[in-house]
């Protein structure tokens, strides 16, 4: 279905004369859920839980390994976008690396500057219960050649995004959203990274969320 619906986007992107400028992008509430990254060829990168403060624009991502499926990477992720930081954790050995983000994209929230496209129903859109409506957001990746996709509820809830650059692509897609966050504690930079100093970027890199992943 994403697939689908990429390809209408792709139509949206290059057709701005349609762009509906009454739209605006809706913002995301506070979150926990699950997060799923697969590359394009069907490689399951990672699964995962997340926590989303969308006031404070922070959000924290950890994979788990012993779920069903081989997954590739572990990680796990602490950012604070306003800030523009961001730390790799490793909890079991108690160490961390924090470095810049060059780019604040992240598959939770839709960028500023997102562009409108349409919306649709994945499902059914005439038996009760059976559908699922989403309104579908595209644009250009800040600091990255791409572009992205994203496919937001009416009420702003992330269902997936699709990002493609001219390497690689990726889908992100979220389930058993909560708009509560549950663990705050969880957005909070461990004790034992309090004072790491911040790491150069080389030049050339771009720090982001997505880069995480490729
Ligand atoms: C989101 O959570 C943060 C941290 O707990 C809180 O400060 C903020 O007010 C919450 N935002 C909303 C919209 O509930
Ligand atoms: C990891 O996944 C397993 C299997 O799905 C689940 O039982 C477990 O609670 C998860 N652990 C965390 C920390 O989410
Ligand atoms: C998962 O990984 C193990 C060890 O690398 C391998 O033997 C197994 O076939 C993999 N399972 C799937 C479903 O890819
Ligand atoms: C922690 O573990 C990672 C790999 O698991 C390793 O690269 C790193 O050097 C370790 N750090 C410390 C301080 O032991």
């Amino acid at each position: 279905m994403f697939a689908a619906l990429t390809f209408v986007c792709f139509v949206c992107l290059t057709a701005t004369t349609n762009a509906d400028h009454h739209h605006h992008p809706c913002h995301a509430p506070n979150m926990t859920g699950q997060m799923s990254v697969m590359s394009l060829k069907g490689e399951i990168k990672t699964h995962g839980t997340f926590t989303y403060d969308s006031t404070g624009k922070k959000l924290r991502f950890r994979s788990n390994e012993s779920h069903p499926t081989n997954t590739s990477l572990g990680l796990d992720l602490l950012m604070f976008f306003d800030e523009g930081v961001f730390y790799e954790i490793d909890a079991k050995n108690q160490s961390c690396e924090k470095k810049s983000l060059q780019s604040t994209d992240h598959p939770l929230d839709i960028p500023r500057g997102a562009k409108f496209c349409t919306t649709a129903t994945s499902g059914s859109a005439s038996i009760e219960g059976e559908g699922l409506k989403v309104n579908m957001w595209t644009g250009s990746m800040h600091n990255v050649k791409g572009t992205f996709s994203m496919y937001v509820t009416m009420g702003c809830l992330p269902v997936a995004t699709f990002y493609s650059t001219e390497s690689t692509s990726f889908l992100f897609s979220t389930m058993e959203v909560d708009n509560t966050i549950k663990e705050p504690d969880l957005l909070m930079v461990p004790a034992f990274c309090e004072y790491q100093p911040l790491e150069e970027t080389p030049e050339g890199t771009v720090n982001s969320f997505f880069n995480e992943f490729v």
